[in-house]
């Protein structure tokens, strides 16, 4: 939070009031901290410098293209999941050999872009996929590079809807099975096993998923070399919690007292695919208050940010901590600890204008009292906010801002009418 501060009760980022980004930019809008970026980064490459990782930014989390180039500048690769995002990091500046290409249900056509962008790997999770790779690799006349996805039956302990790692979900590899997969590669002419990859869910909240995950993977790369395969990469995915509440996450150092011993000790490269940890807090989603109102003994406060912008709360129930841009004297700042009574506040629903009863950031949330025209910053919003938003309801994506010190610029301009039906046809 750090990169969004108030001074003088009114929210910055870095050093521009944000008032003044809604002035030009309009609302809703993103507005990121490019060093809140670079900081999340360093801090994750300064955790894990001893293992020398590859640190894959899972664009999936916000593929912004400048988001993207100011990654790669810093040293990430990308960890992409379709043909559409292998293609923005190439648009970013990303070479083939620091690509990762996961995905359930890669189709052949992606196959082959991946084979001739030459990424480093593709993560196979299916004995389809192995079949369909091995096609497609010959057709194209260059080996696929793999990493098989191990489903290690782990629970991360978070939503249900973005828990990947346990047995049953649709994602990777039965772990007891990875030994056989691997028997059935041996002299393959056109796959070559270099690699584990696994990823657990998002967000974790400790270490210790990571450290069991990883109890019931080393041994399959010890048999997997006594087979012959040439494992050289230990991919861990993503995953690591942030602050969305209060102070509830580990520091990177925290997963990397769990990741790095054990991969270390396989005298294998690490891979890591983060995303939420990267950009999750260096976003804010800014709108701006159309009506209170109140209605059946609530308080709404109708403002022109919805479900079509941050997904997150409607889909997991997810928490955003909301505050006025510029709050009153007597509630200067939002509340540390939520959990805690918050004075000088009353509940409110904090909801847009799409037309569902789902459509909201925030429910029986203690807030300020607001008057139309106000602004309002949903934080901790950079990770999976633009990047699951939608056109439902007519409305125009928001513009994307990036802030650094005292310094703007659109990074993504808002959509128009025009952009709504520009692919159609009457
Ligand atoms: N690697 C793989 C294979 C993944 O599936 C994901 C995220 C990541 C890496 C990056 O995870 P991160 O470091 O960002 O936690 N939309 C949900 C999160 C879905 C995560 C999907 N996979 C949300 O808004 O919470």
């Amino acid at each position: 939070m750090e990169f969004f501060q108030y001074r003088d009760r009114t929210l910055h980022c870095e050093d521009v009031p944000v008032p003044v980004l809604a002035e030009k930019y309009g609302t809703p809008l993103w507005v990121y901290s490019q060093h809140a970026l670079l900081h999340h980064l360093k801090n994750l490459q300064r955790a894990f410098a001893e293992a020398h990782p590859l640190i894959c930014y899972s664009l999936k989390t916000n593929g912004n293209l400048a988001i993207c180039r100011l990654m790669h500048d810093k040293g990430c690769g990308f960890d992409v999941t379709s043909g559409g995002e292998l293609f923005r990091a190439l648009k970013a500046g990303g070479q083939g050999r620091e690509i990762v290409f996961a995905g359930v249900g890669k189709t052949e056509a992606e196959m082959r872009m991946g084979l001739e962008t030459g990424v480093l790997m593709f993560n196979v999770e299916s004995d389809g996929e192995l079949a369909l790779l091995a096609k497609v690799a010959q057709h194209v006349g260059r080996p696929a590079i793999i990493a098989l996805r191990v489903n290690p039956d782990i629970d991360p302990h978070t939503h249900v809807k973005t828990t990947t790692g346990k047995r049953g979900t649709k994602f990777g590899l039965d772990w007891d099975r990875i030994v056989a997969i691997g028997r059935e590669l041996i002299g393959s002419a056109w796959i070559r096993l270099h690699g584990l990859h696994m990823h657990l869910g998002s967000p974790i909240f400790t270490a210790e998923p990571y450290r069991a995950a990883l109890v019931r993977a080393n041994p399959l790369v010890e048999e997997l070399r006594a087979q012959g395969h040439e494992i050289q990469y230990m991919n861990v995915g993503g995953g690591f919690g942030i602050n969305y509440r209060k102070q509830e996450a580990p520091p990177a150092d925290a997963f990397a007292e769990a990741v790095v011993p054990p991969v270390r000790m396989l005298n294998c490269r690490l891979i890591l695919e983060p995303g939420r940890f990267l950009v999750g807090n260096a976003g804010i989603l800014v709108s701006r208050v159309i009506y209170p109102k109140e209605s059946g003994g609530r308080r709404f406060i109708i403002q022109d940010a919805a479900m079509n912008d941050l997904l997150r709360p409607t889909l997991y129930e997810a928490f955003h901590r909301i505050w006025p841009v510029t709050p009153p004297a007597e509630v200067p700042a939002p509340p540390d600890d939520y959990e805690a009574a918050i004075p000088n506040t009353q509940p409110a629903e904090v909801v847009g204008p799409v037309c569902e009863s789902g459509d909201y950031l925030a429910r029986d949330r203690q807030l300020p009292a607001v008057r139309s025209g106000d602004l309002l910053a949903t934080f901790s919003a950079g990770a999976y906010g633009m990047a699951m938003s939608s056109n439902y309801n007519g409305r125009c994506r928001a513009a994307e801002v990036l802030v650094d010190a005292d310094h703007h610029r659109l990074i993504r301009r808002r959509e128009t009418y025009e952009d709504l039906i520009q692919t159609e046809q009457l």
